[in-house]
């Protein structure tokens, strides 16, 4: 037997939607559609749902499990799962009304507007079609919207990822007639975090943020309309330094010894090298008392991450192939930015360069000395950076080494991987929206009673640090996992 908390709404009698237990008995691989089937019939509950196809196709089954955007014909139930219609206003139970989503698709007029039919030819139709085969494979089920944490909790002038990719359909098709960018723009082009939520809860898979918004930022940027006035900086610094921000203090590279004969070297990415020197200092120690030396090249620069994120990609190639010559002799890359590692990793490919990138939480999981480690009397939680967890698929190893550190408790927040805010240009470009996500974030971090929130992102530790302040909770300290490790091994 398991159980299934399902949200009941009747806008005749309840004034809010409400979760309900029921007890039925899983079946191999029941789905949710199944499982609220079961529960009619052996309750008689008349809980309201919408289906047609059952194959994953029609979009029309779109539910909230456990809180993601899912298919109710194709996710698996699971015990004590938590069942709730999507973000948009209830008709009944799971039912919801799709008439607000549907009426804005119709007022921007989303169809193709074509008046030279005759100037197209079949190739140019051919590799428009193969070029936006993954946009268009779109079954409208809604998850990625009621997914997204910026539409949820920071901002209405956001059209989200389900118009931003109907958007981009159109403005890529060579057919279409109308200025589909400006109408991006109208629509927050600017106002995504690059957080991959949607691609995440979508069930055919599609990375909005990389094929639609990303792409239309390229776009924005070629036709000077993009990017963000505060964008432009990070541009100029790479081409004066190399660089994305300015250097406090002496760069983390010039402040250390390197150990040349060794195969691991570390990619600094801009922050450390340029900001937070100290996280850099850290990572020496902690590996110095595991008996690793690293080497840490000169003349590395930045990964491109804050250019690509922006649609500013003039510069990318250049610094793709300075790194990739920098460091082709080692073994193992290191990476302590999330958003720098999964640069390396997802977007360096394309630009030729393939190497052997690991975050500092795969590299050092199995290698920990724990005999040398001292108590570390502390309560912490952990912040899933989303260019960690769902941009390399590392959520376990980061949990494992904090639990390997003793007398530390761990306490995990109600959404880890909930977006703070930190990517995608919207901490410098749309700072209220990054503050909105992180003071969401605040609040879930205060619940666990921690007295410190780890992760593995210096742009997250910023936006976090931001967010627990304006939250009235600046004695929670925000520290990058190598501070909480050196603690360990002070
Ligand atoms: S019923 Fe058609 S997608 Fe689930």
């Amino acid at each position: 037997m398991i159980k299934v908390y399902v949200s009941r709404f009747d806008k005749a009698i309840d004034e809010k939607p409400h979760l309900e237990c029921y007890e039925i008995e899983k079946t191999p691989q029941m789905k949710v559609l199944d499982a609220l089937q079961a529960i009619n019939e052996k309750y008689d509950a008349d809980i309201s749902f919408r289906s047609s196809c059952r194959a994953g196709q029609c979009g029309s089954c779109g539910i909230l499990f456990n809180g993601n955007g899912a298919l109710a014909c194709q996710k698996e139930i699971k015990d004590c799962a938590r069942i709730e219609a999507l973000k948009l206003p209830i008709i009944k139970d799971l039912v919801v009304d799709r008439s607000e989503i549907e009426n804005k698709v119709k007022d921007l007029q989303l169809s193709l507007k074509c008046q030279h039919h005759d100037e197209i030819n079949e190739s140019v139709n051919k590799q428009n079609s193969e070029n936006t085969k993954k946009v268009r494979s779109c079954i409208e089920c809604y998850s990625c919207l009621s997914s997204c944490p910026v539409v949820n909790i920071a901002t209405e002038e956001f059209g989200g990822p389900y118009i931003m990719r109907y958007i981009s359909k159109f403005e890529s098709d060579p057919r279409e007639d109308f200025d589909r960018l400006k109408e991006s723009l109208n629509e927050g082009l600017y106002n995504c975090t690059s957080c991959g939520k949607c691609m995440a809860v979508c069930p055919k898979n599609i990375n909005t943020f990389g094929d639609a918004i990303e792409r239309m930022r390229a776009i924005a940027c070629n036709r000077k309309l993009g990017p963000l006035a505060q964008h432009v900086e990070f541009n100029e610094n790479i081409k004066n330094t190399g660089r994305s921000v300015s250097c406090e203090g002496e760069s983390f590279i010039s402040q250390i010894d390197n150990y040349k004969d060794s195969k691991i070297a570390l990619f600094t990415g801009c922050m450390l090298d340029h900001k937070m020197q100290h996280i850099g200092h850290t990572l020496i120690n902690v590996l110095k008392a595991n008996g690793i030396e690293i080497d840490v090249p000169e003349g590395q620069v930045c990964c491109g991450s804050p250019l690509l994120r922006t649609g500013q990609t003039e510069l990318v190639q250049e610094l793709v192939d300075k790194n990739k010559e920098i460091f082709k002799d080692y073994d193992i890359i290191l990476t302590l930015c999330s958003g720098c590692g999964a640069t390396l990793k997802n977007n360096h490919p394309e630009y030729g360069s393939k190497l052997n990138v690991m975050d500092i939480s795969e590299f050092l999981v199995d290698k920990l000395d724990t005999d040398k480690m001292k108590e570390v009397d502390m309560t912490v939680t952990w912040h899933d950076p989303c260019h960690l967890g769902r941009g390399q698929g590392i959520k376990d190893q980061p949990r494992e080494i904090i639990e390997q550190i003793k007398g530390v408790e761990f306490k995990e927040m109600e959404y880890p991987c909930q977006c703070c805010g930190a990517g995608g240009g919207i901490k410098s470009g749309k700072p209220e929206i990054a503050m909105e996500l992180s003071k969401a974030k605040a609040e879930m971090i205060k619940k666990t009673k921690a007295d410190a929130v780890i992760t593995i992102c210096p742009f997250c530790q910023k936006n976090l640090t931001d967010g627990l302040n304006a939250s009235g909770a600046s004695d929670i300290k925000v520290m990058h996992i190598l501070e909480l490790l050196q603690k360990a091994y002070e």
